[in-house]
C-alpha cells in the first residue's frame, strides 16, 4: 500500500516551541473559527459527552503528528475517529449488520467501534499506527456535532491531556494542560459522562477493547450474547504492542551511519538517502511520513532498510518506537 503524501508536502510546522492557544465559544463564529484551524491542519480541542477530545484532521499527515507531538505520546497509539453519522462511518470502514445494529441503537453516544478500514479511506496511515483496523465513533455533544457539521471531515482525537495525565472534562483542564501547544478549545463546558467511550473491537468476534462511558451490560442486551473481553494487560496499548503489525517486508536496521549491501537508507537530516524522513530534520515532518515511507521502502526493493538516528525527544521517541518495533526479530 503505497499512499500519496501530499499533505505531509504541502503544510510548514506550527511555529516552536508554543501557540498563542484561542479560547473559542461554541457559536457560530466560534465553530467557523475551529472548522477553519482544523482546516489549515491546526489542533483544536472540542467537548464531547465522554471527556474533551484533542481534535485534528483525519486525513492530513501533519496534523495527525501534532497531535501526537502535543500530548507527547511516547509511541503512536491508533486513535479514535470523530464524524457527524452512520452514513459517514460506511466512507471510513467495512460495514457490518452488527456494526449497523449497535450504532443504530447507541449513536450518537459513547460507543467506538474497531472495524476493518476501507482501503479508499483517505486517512493518514498515523491515525490507525498503520493497523488494518480503525476505532470510529459518531459524538453526542451538540458541540462536537456542530463542529463536525462546520468541518465538514472526519476529525481524529485522542482525549486532551499531555500523555499520561487524567482526561479532561472542562475547557480549563485542557487548558492546564496543553495550552500553547495547540491553536484552540472550544469551550462548551463540562462533560457529562466524565469517562472514555467504550470501544468494542467488531474486526473479529465482538470484543470489548475498553470498558468505558457505555456499559457493557447494554451492549451485551443489544448483541443477545455475552462479550468477549479483551485478554490481561493494558488494553489500551495493546494494538501498539502487535510487533507482527508494525514490520515492513525488509528487515530494518537501526542508527545506520554507513550503507552496507543491500541495504537502501531511510534517512534523516542532511543525509544521501533513498528517502529521507526529513531532510530539514523537523521531527513532526519525520512523524507524517514514517509510514508512507516504510511502505515506500519496501516498495523499491530494500533488501535491508538502514534508518539514520533520530534524535531521542520529542515526537522522536514515537518514532523510535515505532522503527524498534519494525526492527525486532520477527515471530
Ligand atoms: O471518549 C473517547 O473515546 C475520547 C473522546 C475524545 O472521543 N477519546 C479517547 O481517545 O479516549 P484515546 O486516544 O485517549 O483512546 C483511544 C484508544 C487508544 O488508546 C487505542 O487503544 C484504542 O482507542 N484504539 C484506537 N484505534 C484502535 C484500533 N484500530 N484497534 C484497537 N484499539 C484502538
Ligand atoms: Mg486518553
Amino acid at each position: 500500500m503505497l499512499l500519496s503524501n501530499k499533505n505531509a508536502a504541502s503544510l510548514k510546522p506550527l511555529p516552536e516551541p508554543a501557540v498563542k492557544t484561542e479560547f473559542l465559544s461554541p457559536d457560530a463564529p466560534g465553530l467557523a473559527r475551529a472548522a477553519a484551524l482544523l482546516s489549515d491542519g491546526a489542533l483544536v480541542a472540542f467537548p464531547t459527552e465522554t471527556v474533551y477530545g484533542l481534535g485534528g484532521d483525519a486525513r492530513n499527515d501533519m496534523a495527525v503528528a501534532r497531535i501526537f507531538e502535543a500530548k507527547g505520546r511516547p509511541r503512536f497509539n491508533p486513535l479514535i475517529v470523530h464524524v457527524d453519522s452512520i452514513e459517514t462511518a460506511k466512507r471510513y470502514v467495512e460495514w457490518t449488520d452488527m456494526a449497523d445494529r449497535l450504532a443504530s441503537a447507541f449513536w450518537p453516544g459513547p460507543l467506538t467501534l474497531v472495524l476493518p478500514i476501507r482501503p479508499d479511506a483517505g486517512l493518514s496511515p498515523l491515525v490507525t499506527a498503520d493497523l488494518p483496523t480503525l476505532a470510529i465513533r459518531v459524538p453526542a455533544h451538540p458541540v462536537a456535532r456542530a463542529l463536525l457539521a462546520a468541518f465538514d471531515g472526519p476529525v481524529a482525537a485522542p482525549s486532551a491531556n499531555p500523555s499520561g495525565k487524567i482526561s479532561p472534562t472542562t475547557a480549563a483542564h485542557v487548558a492546564a494542560g496543553l495550552s500553547g501547544r495547540i491553536a484552540a478549545v472550544v469551550d462548551g463546558g463540562a462533560c457529562d459522562v466524565g469517562l472514555e467511550s467504550t470501544i468494542l473491537g467488531l474486526a473479529e468476534t465482538p470484543t470489548l477493547l475498553r470498558p468505558g462511558g457505555l456499559p457493557q451490560e447494554a451492549l451485551e442486551a443489544a448483541l443477545g450474547a455475552p462479550l468477549a473481553l479483551h485478554g490481561a494487560g493494558d488494553p489500551l496499548s495493546a494494538p501498539g504492542q502487535m510487533t507482527s503489525h508494525y514490520a515492513p517486508g525488509a528487515p530494518v536496521r537501526l542508527n545506520a551511519t554507513d550503507l552496507r549491501p543491500g541495504e537502501k537508507l531511510l534517512g534523516f537530516g542532511k543525509v544521501d538517502a533513498a528517502m529521507n524522513l526529513s531532510p530539514s530534520g523537523d521531527l513532526t515532518e519525520a512523524a507524517a511520513n514514517l509510514f508512507h515511507h516504510l511502505h515506500a521502502m519496501d516498495a523499491l526493493g530494500a533488501e535491508v532498510i538502514a534508518v539514520s538516528p533520530i534524535p531521542d525527544h520529542g515526537l522522536g521517541r514515537a518514532i523510535n518506537d515505532r522503527l524498534r518495533r519494525a526492527a525486532a526479530p520477527r515471530p
